[in-house]
C-alpha cells in the first residue's frame, strides 16, 4: 500500500496559528509512524489561494491577490519547517496543476450531467458593480432578528439561511443597500448522488460521530450545491464562460491532486498510474468544521472525475487556548512562528499529540498545562534514563555498551507492539501515555539499582551493566517517540551512534558504544512565557 497524506489546505490570507498546527503533527506523526513500520507514505499539503478569504485580505492590505498569495505562501511553507515537518510537496492552488485538473474535473462533470445551470436571484452592490458573496453582506438574522449577521448564518442563534432572507441587508464593501439580481449559476447534482455517498460512509470514515453526522445530512434533503461564482472573483474561469468562475471550495480539494502532480513530475513519478492504482490510498487529515466539503462534495466530484476508492477522511476537534476558542479579540490567539519564541517546536508537538486521539472532541491548550507535562514527561521521566547512566559508560567502560543487556528492555515487548499500534490506531494519546508509563518504571529500576554507588564501590561490572540495561530501553523508547519529537529523538540517536532507525530495531538490536550524554533539551519556567498570547 501506498500511503498519499494530506493536511487540510490553510487560507492564504493569514500566517498559520497554534490550531493549524495541531492538524499538521497529527498527519505528520501518522506519516513518521508510516515510515519507520517500512511503508511508502509521502505527505502533501499547498496553499488555498482562491476565493472571498484572499480577496478580501488583499484588498484590506492594498495589494494584489498574487502579491498576497505568495507572500503567505512562503511563511506557511517556513513554519512547516520550523515545526519539523516532514513534507513531501506544499504547493499552490493558483497553479497551472491545478488549473488544468480543477477543469478537467468540471468539464468530465458536466459531460456525466452532474452539474447543470440554473438562474438565481442574488444580492447585488450597485455601486462596486458586483454579486455580494454571503460574507461580503450583513443584516438582521431572519431568524432570531440580531442585526449585524452575515448572508449564511447567525453567531448568536446559529441558524442557516439565504443572504436574500436577511431583513436589511448592507454590503460590507460599499456600505450601500444591495439590490437583488439575477444570475446563472452551475450547480452540482448532490442530492442525485445521495444513493452512492451513503454506500462510501464506512469505506471514508471510521470515527462514529462523522458517521452518525454523515447519515443524518444524507437521510435528510441534500441540497444542490451552487460551484460558480460570478466575477469579479480570483480563482479558475468555468470552461467556456468568459464571466464565471469555478467556486474556491471546488479547486481547493483538487489542490490536494496537484501537489501530487506537482511533486510526481518533479520525481519522475508516474501520477496517472500512482493515483490510478489499487494500492495506493489518499487519507486526509481536516477538522470538523470543513467535514461537509471533505466526506460529501469532495468524494461527489471524485466520484464524477472516476477517481475511485481510495479516500479516508480523519476528522479532529478544535484546539482552544486557555479554555476558550481561539480569538484576537479575546487575546487568546498563538501565532505558530511567535510560540518558537518560547519554546522548542518538538515540546509543541509532545504537548499536542499527548492530547490527540480520535475523538472529535476539542483540545486546550494551557500555558501552566504545557510547562508541567514537558517539564515532568520528557524531561523527568523520558530523557532522564539518559542522564542518569550514559556518562558512566563513557567514564568507566571506553564509551561501550555492554552486550546481551536486554532484560529490562525484553519485559516489555507486548507493550512496545501495543504501542505501535496505538500510534497506528491516531491514539497518540494513549501511546504517549504508554511510553512514559515505561520511562517511569526505567527511572524506578535506576534508583534502586543504584549504578553511582556501584561506581563508588569499585564494582564497575555491575554499574556498566545496569546503564546498559537502561540505555537500551531509552534506545527503544526513543525510537517510539521519533515520529512525535523526531529533532529532539534525532540528536538522540546521535549521541546512541544510530544512524538509520526503524521499528524493527525496537528491542532486538544492542546499542555497542555511546557518546558523551549532553543536556540537549532543558526544564521550560511558567515566568518564561510571558507575551504568548496575542
Ligand atoms: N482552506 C480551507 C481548507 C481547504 S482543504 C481543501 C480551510 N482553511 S483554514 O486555514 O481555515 O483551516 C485549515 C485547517 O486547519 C482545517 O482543517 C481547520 O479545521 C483547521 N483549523 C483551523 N483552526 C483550528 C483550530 N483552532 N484547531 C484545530 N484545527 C483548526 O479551512
Ligand atoms: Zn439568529
Amino acid at each position: 500500500m501506498k500511503y498519499l497524506i494530506t493536511s487540510a489546505l490553510p487560507y492564504a490570507n493569514a500566517p498559520l496559528h497554534l490550531g493549524h498546527i495541531l492538524e499538521i503533527i497529527q498527519t505528520d506523526v501518522w506519516v513518521r509512524h508510516l515510515n519507520l513500520k517500512g511503508l511508502e507514505a509521502h505527505y502533501f499539503c499547498a496553499s488555498d489561494t482562491h476565493g472571498t478569504p484572499v480577496m478580501l485580505k488583499s484588498k484590506e492590505e492594498n495589494i494584489t491577490p498574487e502579491e498576497l498569495i505568495q507572500k503567505i505562501y512562503g511563511l506557511h511553507k517556513n513554519t512547516f519547517k520550523n515545526y519539523n515537518v516532514n513534507l513531501a510537496n506544499f504547493h499552490s492552488t493558483h497553479s497551472d496543476e491545478n488549473e488544468q485538473l480543477t477543469t478537467e474535473i468540471f468539464k468530465k462533470a458536466l459531460d456525466k450531467g452532474f452539474v447543470y445551470t440554473k438562474k438565481i436571484k442574488q444580492l447585488f452592490d450597485n455601486k462596486e458593480n458586483m454579486f455580494l458573496s454571503d460574507r461580503f453582506v450583513k443584516g438582521a438574522c431572519p431568524a432570531c432578528g440580531v442585526a449585524d449577521q452575515y448572508g449564511d448564518a447567525c453567531e448568536v442563534c446559529g441558524s442557516t439561511y439565504d443572504a436574500l432572507d436577511l431583513s436589511d441587508p448592507i454590503s460590507t464593501l460599499s456600505d450601500s443597500k444591495p439590490s437583488i439580481k439575477e444570475s446563472e449559476h452551475y450547480f452540482f447534482k448532490l442530492n442525485e448522488l445521495s444513493d452512492y455517498l451513503s454506500s462510501k460512509v464506512d469505506e471514508l470514515s471510521n470515527q462514529s460521530p462523522i458517521k452518525h453526522k454523515l447519515k443524518e445530512w444524507l437521510d435528510g434533503d441534500l441540497k444542490d450545491w451552487d460551484v460558480s461564482r460570478d466575477e469579479p472573483y480570483f480563482g479558475f474561469k468555468v470552461p467556456g464562460e468568459e464571466n464565471k468562475y469555478i467556486y474556491v471550495w471546488m479547486d481547493a480539494p483538487v489542490g490536494y491532486l496537484s501537489s501530487i502532480k506537482n511533486w510526481c513530475d518533479m520525481n519522475e513519478y508516474d501520477y496517472e498510474k500512482l493515483l490510478s492504482d489499487r494500492d495506493t490510498k489518499l487519507v486526509h487529515f481536516i477538522g470538523k468544521d470543513i467535514v461537509y466539503f471533505h466526506l460529501l462534495f469532495w468524494p461527489a466530484m471524485l466520484h464524477a472525475a472516476d477517481i475511485e476508492n481510495i479516500e479516508e477522511v480523519f476528522v479532529h476537534g478544535f484546539l482552544t487556548i486557555e479554555g476558550m476558542k481561539m480569538s484576537k479579540s479575546r487575546g487568546n490567539f498563538i501565532l505558530a512562528d511567535k510560540a518558537l519564541e518560547y519554546a522548542n517546536a518538538d515540546f509543541y508537538r509532545y504537548y499536542l499529540s499527548s492530547k490527540l486521539n480520535t475523538d472529535i472532541s476539542d483540545i486546550n491548550f494551557s500555558v501552566d498545562d504545557f510547562v508541567q507535562k514537558i517539564n515532568s514527561d520528557l524531561i523527568g521521566k523520558y530523557i532522564n534514563i539518559a542522564s542518569r547512566t550514559q556518562n558512566f559508560l563513557t567514564k568507566h567502560n571506553n564509551s561501550e555498551v555492554k552486550q546481551n543487556c536486554q532484560n529490562e528492555t525484553n519485559k516489555y515487548k507486548d507493550l512496545y507492539a501495543e504501542i505501535v499500534s496505538q500510534t497506528n490506531d491516531r491514539e497518540y494519546s494513549k501511546a504517549l501515555k504508554n511510553i512514559m508509563s515505561i520511562a517511569d518504571e526505567a527511572n524506578s529500576y535506576i534508583s534502586s539499582m543504584e549504578p553511582w554507588s556501584k561506581a563508588k564501590d569499585g564494582d564497575i561490572d555491575s554499574c556498566i551493566e545496569i546503564c546498559s540495561e537502561s540505555l537500551n530501553l531509552f534506545k527503544d523508547l526513543t525510537i517510539l517517540l521519533s515520529p512525535y519529537i523526531p529533532n529532539i529523538t534525532g540528536s538522540l540517536f546521535k549521541l546512541l551512534n544510530l544512524k538509520q532507525t526503524d521499528y524493527d530495531q525496537i528491542s532486538k538490536d544492542c546499542l555497542k558504544e555511546v557518546k558523551p550524554f549532553k543536556a540537549i533539551i532543558t526544564r521550560l519556567e511558567k515566568s518564561e512565557f510571558e507575551g504568548i498570547l496575542n
